[in-house]
């Protein structure tokens, strides 16, 4: 059964080291044709209680006297059992979530690669010692925070769970994972494999169910310390508000509308492939996704021009087909990028890719979308959309440039393309967002470089070794001995 290669038993929580049975179910379905895969259990307050209670045991056990270097080489062991299993991960997620094999393949080798970017990471957090008064020797302890509660969405669950989990277990923080409803099954597989690799139980505990419920639960708790989030700005606000009341730390990562900026002295072969696809990959259901493309008029007619033609060449199909795109998520999703697609009317569409007749019934298939001359105040060009939809936008100046890319609520992403160094360095700048790429956009993942957002995106960081410091706490030491 390639779906459950690791004998997990169905609709079980993960908590303290055992597969839990829930005690209601919610079924799984298969975006690219809505049959049932499975079922996954709904969890509740009780099981809330039961993961979190699991985990405080686990920071105050085993888990708590592990060395930093073990620590490590538990991570680095479950890396190299998500390495070993790469083929059967990235099945599960490509019918669990619809998007493409190629795609799920990548985020299963990001999963093993942040696992030993954590792994190695682990014993190189270090304090250090400050220069205080005369008699006197002072010092900063990096420490966990304790329980870290991790609520992620469906869009990337592997890297979501290796930059999040990841980065908190190399601390040395007992975790309670809740993944998204739509997206439970490869997150259910790395807790098995976790389970292999050593991981103490309790160190990482797996409560699948719905937002409102096992989600609302985990955010509210009293006894967890941190906790990280992605996912949309409503439920992110939710999130914040409920970590206000525990007076906890909270990370939140809430997408964005992120600009790339095409300069007329732009190598645009080198351009082309970097903006479609930020646009199209995973459907568009990507919080770091590039929906704005601002094109200088000099070179406006030959960008629409070029992206126009690559997107009449899209194909949309069932995820086990690999096409460029798969199915949306959900009827709901889909129904979301349909409304947006119903206030476009006044909108030039410039090109749209072609869903493949052979599509089974029942998928979420929308063909992507392409428009020109759009606004920069039209509702395509300021809301996030999380579809295959893109707005190319003229500008004159860089100043103009400049003035609508940072003319949205969001900062998350943001991209140069130009061949004018000075130009590179003065937008890097001024642009407003947690990553600023220069004639590139996300290439090689990113496992290593601190991610996160401004204003509605969100705030703290991920990914990289930054990470490690949003999921610990300072300590100050100051001992006087004369
Ligand atoms: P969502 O933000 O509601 O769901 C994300 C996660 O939060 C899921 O695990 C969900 O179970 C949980 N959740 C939902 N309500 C909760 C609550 N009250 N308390 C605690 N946890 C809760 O997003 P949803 O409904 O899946 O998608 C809606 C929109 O959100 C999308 O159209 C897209 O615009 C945005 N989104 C952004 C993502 C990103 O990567 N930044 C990822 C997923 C969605
Ligand atoms: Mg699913």
């Amino acid at each position: 059964m390639p779906l459950n290669p690791f004998n997990i038993p169905a609709a079980h929580h993960l908590i303290g080291g055992k597969w839990t049975a829930g005690r209601d179910t919610l079924e799984v379905r298969n975006p690219s044709d809505d049959t049932l895969l499975t079922t996954i259990a709904r969890g509740t307050n009780d099981d809330i209680n039961a993961a979190v209670s699991a985990a405080e045991d686990a920071r105050q056990g085993e888990w708590a006297r592990m060395t930093a270097v073990e620590r490590g080489r538990v991570l680095s062991r479950i890396g190299q059992l998500v390495q070993e299993h790469i083929e059967t991960l990235a099945l599960i997620e490509a019918m669990d979530v619809g998007k493409p094999l190629t795609q799920a393949r990548a985020d299963a080798v990001a999963l093993a690669r942040y696992m030993e970017f954590y792994g190695g990471a682990a014993d190189k957090v270090m304090g250090h010692t400050i220069p205080y008064l005369d008699g006197y020797t002072a010092y900063t302890l990096r420490e966990p925070h304790g329980v870290t509660g991790h609520i992620i969405p469906w869009n990337y669950p592997m890297q979501i769970i290796g930059r999040s989990v990841g980065a908190a277990l190399a601390m040395g923080n007992a975790c309670v994972l809740k993944p998204a409803e739509d997206a439970c099954l490869t997150a259910l597989a790395f807790g098995a494999m976790a389970l292999e690799a050593g991981l103490p139980d309790g160190a990482l505990n797996i409560i699948t169910g719905l937002g409102s419920q096992a989600g609302a639960a985990l955010a509210e708790h009293p006894d967890i310390h941190h906790i990280s989030f992605t996912g949309s700005v409503a439920t992110g606000q939710i999130i914040q508000a409920a970590a206000a009341k525990n007076v906890i730390p909270v990370t939140l990562e809430l997408g964005g509308k992120s600009p790339q900026l095409v300069f007329d002295d732009a190598d645009l072969d080198r351009a082309l492939p970097f903006l479609i696809n930020a646009g199209i990959q995973n459907a568009g259901q990507t919080c770091s996704a590039s929906s704005r493309i601002l094109v200088q008029r000099s070179a406006y007619a030959e960008v629409v021009e070029r992206m126009s033609l690559a997107y009449e060449n899209l194909r949309v199909g069932p995820a086990t087909a690999d096409a460029s795109l798969g199915p949306l998520i959900s009827a709901k999703q889909k129904n979301v990028v349909e409304n947006y697609l119903a206030q476009a009317t006044d909108l030039t569409c410039a090109a749209i890719g072609k869903i493949d007749p052979n599509t089974p019934q029942g998928g979420h298939y929308v063909a992507p979308a392409l428009f020109a001359d759009v606004p920069s105040d039209h509702p395509l060009a300021q809301q996030e959309i999380f579809g295959p939809v893109q707005v190319i936008i003229p500008f004159e100046t860089e100043e103009e440039a400049v003035e609508i890319a940072n003319g949205t609520d969001f900062g998350l992403v943001a991209a140069i393309w130009t061949a004018d160094g000075a130009r590179q360095m003065r937008l890097a700048k001024h642009l407003r967002a947690g990553q600023v790429f220069i004639n590139n956009y996300g290439a090689g993942g990113g496992v290593e470089l601190p991610f996160g957002g401004v204003g509605k995106s969100g705030h703290g960081r991920e990914k990289g070794f930054d990470a490690l410091y949003g999921f610990s706490t300072l300590k100050t030491v100051a001992a006087w001995h004369g």
